[in-house]
């Protein structure tokens, strides 16, 4: 599991001047303007931004859940616009692992079942899958609630569900939006850790969004978000190199 080859690709994301307007010509909200960012194989980036700021548009935009207004997104290598949709659903459903903020586990489901879900569809034999699937929960700290259902389990511990699953197609890239955001301040540290570590383990990149400054020790670089602008560490754009050559 913490064996990865050698990408063929120099970025796992790439995002060339990215805009994404909401809402009618002329009254169109700006969620994202000119956005260039990459992020390398094994990378861990924080997204910091108040609440507005753009988090979950960009991180959308970098996953191909969303097409943008104007610019590019690579995925792999790969420039997603020319992709066809269901060539980009099969990409994600088996790079790209999803952590959110309200964790989105299905609630008919157990622990257990939720990480197996993914597992399945990914075409996994059976055997296989339980044990991968018992493997993670127990790394995430919640193997004891394998058979429990969401309802039953406390926020952090939904969470930490949720992480396992994220990680079961052992995914090269991670993205998590605001993971911690409906966590008590420790267990939405403990989340944030457990997500830096699974990534440096398993030499994934992981992107996190969040407002609070403390996962920054968590992360290889912290960009800011402000007004659908990006900063790094606070500092204008246009008075400090760009994050990438695009
Ligand atoms: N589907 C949409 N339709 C219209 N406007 C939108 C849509 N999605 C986002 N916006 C607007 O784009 C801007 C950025 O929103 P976004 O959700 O990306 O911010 P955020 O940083 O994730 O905020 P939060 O911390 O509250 O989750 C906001 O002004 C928001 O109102
Ligand atoms: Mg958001």
């Amino acid at each position: 599991m913490n064996r990865r080859p050698a990408p063929s690709f120099a970025c796992v994301v790439r995002v060339r001047d990215l805009t994404k307007t909401f809402g009618p010509p002329g009254r169109e909200t700006i969620a994202v303007k000119n956005v260039s960012l990459a992020v390398a194989p094994g990378e861990r980036v924080l997204l910091l931004g108040p609440s507005g700021s753009g988090k979950t548009t960009l991180l959308t935009l970098m996953a191909g859940l969303l097409a943008p207004t104007s610019g590019s997104v690579e995925l792999f290598g790969r420039d997603v616009s020319t992709m066809h949709p269901r060539a980009l659903q099969s990409l994600r459903a088996a790079a790209i692992g999803f952590v959110f903020q309200t964790f989105r586990l299905i609630d008919s489901l157990t622990a257990l079942e939720n990480v197996l879900l993914v597992l399945h569809f990914a075409g996994r034999p059976r055997a296989e899958a339980r044990r991968r699937a018992l493997v993670l929960l127990d790394r995430l700290g919640v193997a004891h609630l394998a058979g429990k259902r969401p309802r039953a389990l406390s926020q952090g511990e939904k969470q930490r569900v949720a992480v396992a699953r994220a990680l079961a197609n052992d995914p090269p890239l991670l993205v998590a939006d605001e993971p911690t955001a409906n966590l008590d301040s420790a267990c939405g540290l403990e989340v944030a850790r457990l997500l830096g570590e699974a990534a440096a383990e398993g030499r994934r990149s992981l992107v996190v969004t969040s407002h609070d400054e403390r996962l920054a020790r968590h992360a290889d670089r912290v960009l800011r978000l402000a007004d659908g602008l990006l900063y790094e560490e606070g500092v204008p754009r246009t008075r400090r190199r760009l994050h990438s050559t695009p």
